[in-house]
């Protein structure tokens, strides 16, 4: 290929696969199949390295650069317009009074209503990317508001900051600094916190926290890998882009590529804008990203410019907070807890308070060697936080405010429940006794959750009851409690009626989503959003139990770590146990819903690569047709469709006499159905 060939084909490879990940990432519509799309980008990678001078900032072969030497510190730059912070304002009065003084500013009639654009206040750490002629050339952290870090490698690692302007290159601006948040989705965040359990010594607090660590790292392929997210909120200085009010700007932002913080409200009043953040207030824990109070700007450029700012802050722009989920407090005490799983974990227990609404009386400390290394004493003034359905945790420390007297708690030599001995593994201590009664107290607790097997009636207290009265000795036993219940109905404070509802509630957990079960099985590793993972590729508790390693190692979400902790958990003879007694029980995952079409009854599972279509596609167009998918080969898979370089799946069909289809029998099956 000529020189003049090769760079107009990377030209053209650069755009399509930029457009393709764009479409994909902020849009969530891939126009090609991930095979197509890692051919093409092979092919320019090929191209790029036969003809180095190609290599441009803006192709996607570049976003994930090399790490920066051990050590090594960001450069500042100073930005071209200032980030300033904005009004924080937290009760409706205080809000209605700021639209009133930008009203007498502005020289209107009392009473008059401005014109407002009203978006979630996203918690997370705030980034402005500056665009050349549509190029990505500079990200800065915010800084001082005057001066930032260069972080622009980290910055280009995550996949919805555009590397390059959607559009034609004569309608870009030719210089613009793109301003926005840097978030973690609460559903990252999880999966990142469900294998960090024991794997760092630094647990991920929250994800605001997580985002601002994991943006100082030197290392792009692990910001990568985190998968952060940008959403932009704002401009900075521009050059060569004019709109009249900010829904405009989004607009053009969101025709560049960008992401826009979601549900847009504009509104008519200020009225209008105080139930925007009332209903999303109430709504907060369902939404997919931890958001801290909505933002209100006047929504229309020109009365922005006429209202300006203060020294630190625009007048045409507020904050109206949420109910805060930190807060301070002070420990009176440091105890040691032992969890479900042996774990001797430190408890802060603090004078109450009050929490976006729930009195917060005890917080974790995670671990002794992060209790010592953060130096938290009992005394302390601290602050705790509580997000979502996170357990509350200290996440501050005002050692300012500590007393002479004041010493570190040390950790305990035994288990604070049964005495025996504690191992040490990393930052943890175990109990080793198996049948430590807290161990089981925990594993009920976190069974019964309501994000487990949600079995109402069956919380802490009711726990240490039915355990102190010999009910359950067992986790099983909590199934067999609705044929005892003259016994249940002889305990201390309970009526006919709760032992009838906690019955019923035991008995409607019996057929639960296969989510919840692997959730409820308190596997190491895997919390709430590993086992929506798991669920998703395995069609029962058998198959995932007959899975091996390489077959977990595929679902996505699971890592090596993970997929050998899920094997541990059914190598157990005792939890083989446990899991024959649920069974015995009655206790069976309800099935999806039984789909119809040509396909229905069917399971098929894939190996190798298909050359026509990825797998995902795959996938989609059988599950279409009624059919279910199966990660792993096990007895319930009907069908294996064998691509190129199909693995040890295809003996094992064959070792089960399972139908084999290569993908021109797979093809022809799909055309036919
Ligand atoms: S507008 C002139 N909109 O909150 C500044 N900010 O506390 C205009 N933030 O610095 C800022 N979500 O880092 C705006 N939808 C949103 C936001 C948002 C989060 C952050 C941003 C800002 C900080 C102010």
């Amino acid at each position: 290929m000529s020189g003049q060939d090769a760079s107009n084909r990377a030209t053209e490879l650069r755009r399509i696969l930029n457009e393709a990940s764009d479409l994909y990432y902020n849009e969530g519509a891939p126009p090609m199949s991930d095979a197509e799309f890692d051919a093409l980008f092979q092919e320019l990678r090929t191209l790029e390295d036969a003809h180095p001078a190609l290599r441009s900032p803006d192709s996607p072969t570049q976003r994930i650069g090399a790490p920066l030497p051990r050590g090594s510190r960001f450069e500042t730059a100073a930005h071209l317009a200032p980030m300033l912070s904005i009004e924080s304002l937290t009760s409706a009065s205080e809000v209605r009074d700021f639209a009133a003084r930008a009203v007498r500013h502005l020289g209107l009639d009392e009473g008059t209503e401005l014109p407002w654009a009203a978006e979630p206040k996203l918690d997370g750490v705030s980034a402005s990317l500056l665009y050349e002629d549509g190029v990505l050339v500079r990200g800065l952290s915010r800084g001082d508001g005057a001066q930032g870090e260069d972080i622009t490698q980290n910055l280009r690692a995550i996949r919805s900051v555009p590397l390059r302007l959607r559009g034609e290159p004569g309608a870009l601006p030719s210089r613009i600094e793109v301003r926005g948040e840097v978030i973690l989705s609460a559903t990252n965040f999880a999966r990142l916190r469900d294998e960090s359990e024991t794997t760092t010594d630094t647990p991920f607090r929250n994800a605001r926290n997580t985002v601002a660590g994991t943006l100082k790292l030197l290392d792009p392929t692990t910001v990568s890998r985190r998968r952060l997210d940008f959403v932009c909120w704002g401009i900075g200085h521009a050059e060569g882009l004019a709109t009249r009010s900010y829904a405009e700007l989004r607009e053009r932002l969101q025709g560049f590529g960008f992401k826009l913080s979601r549900p847009f409200a504009s509104c008519s009043s200020i009225e209008e804008v105080i139930t925007y953040h009332d209903g999303l207030e109430a709504d907060r824990d369902a939404l997919p990203y931890e958001m801290d109070g909505i933002v209100a700007k006047v929504d229309d450029t020109e009365l922005q410019r006429r209202l300006g700012r203060t020294a630190r802050t625009p007048r045409w722009c507020l904050a109206f907070k949420f109910a805060p989920r930190r807060g301070t407090s002070r420990i009176e005490r440091i105890v040691a807890q032992v969890g479900r799983t042996g774990a001797v974990t430190p408890v802060a227990e603090l004078e109450p308070v009050e929490l976006a609404g729930v009195t917060v009386r005890r917080a974790t400390l995670h671990n002794w060697g992060l209790l010592a290394e953060r130096d938290i004493r009992v005394d302390d003034v601290v602050e705790v936080e509580r997000a979502g359905d996170v357990i509350p945790a200290v996440v501050e420390v005002h050692a300012a405010r500590r007393g002479p007297e004041s010493t570190p708690t040390a950790p305990p030599d035994n288990c604070p429940t049964c005495g025996s001995s504690l191992e040490a593994e990393g930052a943890f201590l175990y109990c080793v006794n198996v049948e430590c009664p807290d161990q089981l107290r925990g594993r009920i607790i976190h069974f019964a959750s309501r994000r487990a097997l949600d079995i109402e009636g069956l919380g802490p207290k009711a726990v240490d009851q039915l355990m102190e009265a010999g009910l359950v000795e067992t986790l099983e036993d909590v199934f067999r409690l609705p044929l005892r219940r003259a016994e249940l109905a002889e305990l201390d404070r309970w009526g006919e009626r709760s032992v009838d509802k906690l019955c019923d509630a035991i008995d409607g957990a019996r057929h639960p989503e296969l989510a919840r079960l692997v959730h409820a099985l308190g596997i190491r590793h895997v919390g709430e959003q590993t086992a929506k993972d798991i669920a998703s590729a395995f069609e029962d508790l058998d198959a995932l139990r007959s899975a091996d390693e390489e077959a977990l190692c595929e679902v996505e979400g699971i890592g090596e770590e993970v997929a050998k902790s899920i094997r541990r958990f059914f190598e157990q003879p005792g939890n083989l146990k446990f899991l024959a007694a649920l069974h015995e029980a009655g206790v069976v995952p309800r099935r999806a819903v039984a789909n119809e079409g040509p396909l229905a009854g069917r399971v098929f599972c894939f190996t190798g690569g298909l050359s026509t279509m990825s797998r995902d596609e795959a996938k989609l167009i059988v599950e279409r047709l009624g059919a279910k998918t199966s990660a792993s080969i096990t007895k319930t898979v009907t069908d294996v469709v064998a691509g190129a370089k199909a693995g040890s799946k295809l003996d094992k069909a064959r070792k089960l006499g399972i139908t084999i289809l290569d993908e021109d029998g797979f093809r022809a099956l799909v055309d036919a159905s």
